[in-house]
C-alpha cells in the first residue's frame, strides 16, 4: 500500500512506519516535529527507498493539499496529536488546535482527494484515538466499541470530538473511515514525559519515582508494537465506517506496574541502595484522574483477526532492556520543557 502517516515521528506512529517500511509498503510520513516528534525515532528506515519525510502541520491546508497529492496515498493513517494528558491540563489550547482543527483539515483535504480521484472505495481515511474518549470505569466492566463517549481530560475531550468529525464525514460524505481506539501503550521510544520510561529513567538516576495518588488507578497495557500490527491490519482490512477496540487483556494497577519495572531494575542492574521499590513516592493525584479503563478487543480478533504478541511482562522486560542500552536516544530529551518537572497541576 501507499500510506500517508500523519505524526510518524512520535512514539506509536514511528513504530507503524518502521512496521510499515519492513512489510513493503510506501510510506510517507507527516510530521510537525513538535517536542514529541524525534527524527531518530525512524532512523532504521531513513535510508530505505519506500520511507520519505515532510515536515508539515496538519494545521497548514495548503501543505496537505500538496503532500496529498504528491503522495496519491491508498490509505492516511493519522496520528498526529497532542498526547498527553497533564499538559492538556495546563494548556489546552494546542489540543484543540491540533487535535480537532488539525484533524478536520486533513479529513478536508483527504476528501477533496478521494472526491478528485473517482471516490475509490478502497480508500481509507484511518483515524488513531484512545480508550480515553469513553471516560472511566468502575471496578468492574469493559470498554465496547458501543459504549457511551464520556471524556473527562482536555486530552480526551479533543480526541472524541476527532473521532466525531471522522464519523460525520463517513455518514455525511460517504469518505471511506477506520476508527481504532487503543489502550495505553508502552514500549521503545516512548517520550520521557510519560509514566513507564519516567520510571524507568527515575529508577536509573536514582531519583525519587513519582506515582500520583496511592497508585490505583488501572490502566490496560499494550505492547507498541502490537498496537502497530493491530493498526496495519485495521487499515487494510477494517470495515468502512466501522470502530475497532485494541487492547490486551493487561490490567494493572499503577503502583503495580511501577513495582513490576522496580523489580526488573533490581535484577538487570541492581542498586546499591536497596531495592528501587525504596524510591517510590506517592505524590498529589492528577485533577480529574480517570480510575480505570479497560477494553474489550473481541471485535477485532474476531473479525480481523488480531492478537497481541507479548505479555506486558515480556513487553516490560524488553522496555527496560531498551531504555538501558539507548541512553542516547532519552540523554537529550531530559532538558527539554517539562520533562524533568511536574506539570498538570493548574487546574
Ligand atoms: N500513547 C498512547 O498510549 C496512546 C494510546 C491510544 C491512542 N493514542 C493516540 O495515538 C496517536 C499517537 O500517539 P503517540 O503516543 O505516538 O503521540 P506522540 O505525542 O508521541 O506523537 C505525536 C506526533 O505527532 C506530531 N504532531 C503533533 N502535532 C502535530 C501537528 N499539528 N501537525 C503534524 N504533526 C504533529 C508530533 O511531532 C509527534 O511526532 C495519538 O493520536 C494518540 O491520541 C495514544
Amino acid at each position: 500500500m501507499r500510506l500517508l502517516v500523519t505524526g510518524g515521528c512520535g512514539f506509536i506512529g514511528s513504530a507503524v512506519v518502521r512496521l510499515a517500511v519492513t512489510r513493503g509498503h510506501h510510506v510517507t510520513n507527516l510530521d510537525a516535529l513538535t517536542y514529541a516528534g524525534r527524527p531518530e525515532n525512524v532512523a532504521d528506515v531513513a535510508g530505505n527507498p519506500l520511507y520519505r519525510f515532510v515536515r508539515a502541520d496538519i494545521c497548514d491546508r495548503a501543505a496537505l493539499d500538496r503532500i496529498i497529492e504528491e503522495t496519491v496515498p491508498d490509505a492516511i493513517m493519522h496520528l498526529a496529536a497532542e498526547s498527553h494528558v497533564d499538559r492538556s491540563i495546563d494548556g489546552p489550547g494546542d489540543f484543540i488546535d491540533t487535535n480537532i482543527t488539525g484533524t478536520y483539515n486533513l479529513l478536508e483535504a483527504a476528501r477533496a482527494h478521494w472526491q478528485r480521484t473517482g471516490r475509490p472505495k478502497s480508500f481509507r481515511f484511518h483515524h488513531i484515538s484512545t480508550d480515553e474518549v469513553y471516560g472511566s470505569l468502575g471496578s468492574t466492566g469493559l470498554f465496547t466499541e458501543d459504549t457511551p463517549y464520556d471524556p473527562r481530560s482536555p486530552y480526551s475531550a479533543s480526541k472524541a470530538a476527532s473521532d466525531h468529525l471522522v464519523r460525520a464525514w463517513h455518514h455525511t460524505y460517504g469518505l471511506p473511515v477506520v476508527l481504532t481506539n487503543c489502550s495505553n501503550n508502552y514500549g521503545p521510544y516512548h517520550f520521557p514525559e510519560k509514566l513507564i520510561p519516567k520510571v524507568i529513567l527515575n529508577a536509573m538516576h536514582d531519583q525519587p519515582i513519582p506515582v500520583y495518588g496511592r497508585g490505583e488507578n488501572v490502566r490496560d497495557w499494550l505492547y507498541v508494537e502490537d498496537h502497530a500490527d493491530a493498526l496495519l491490519l485495521a487499515v487494510a482490512k477494517g470495515e468502512p465506517g466501522r470502530s475497532y477496540n485494541v487492547g490486551g487483556h493487561n490490567e494493572r494497577r499503577n503502583i503495580d506496574l511501577v513495582h513490576t519495572i522496580c523489580d526488573l531494575m533490581d535484577e538487570m542492574q541492581p542498586r546499591a541502595a536497596g531495592p528501587y521499590r525504596d524510591l517510590v513516592d506517592f505524590v498529589t493525584d492528577r485533577p480529574g484522574h480517570d480510575a480505570r479503563y479497560a477494553i474489550d478487543p473481541d471485535r477485532i480478533t474476531r473479525e480481523l483477526g488480531w492478537q497481541p504478541s507479548v505479555t506486558v511482562e515480556a513487553g516490560l522486560r524488553r522496555t527496560v532492556r531498551w531504555y538501558l542500552d539507548n541512553r542516547d536516544w532519552w540523554q537529550p530529551l531530559l532538558s527539554l520543557d517539562g520533562v524533568g518537572s511536574r506539570v498538570g497541576t493548574r487546574a
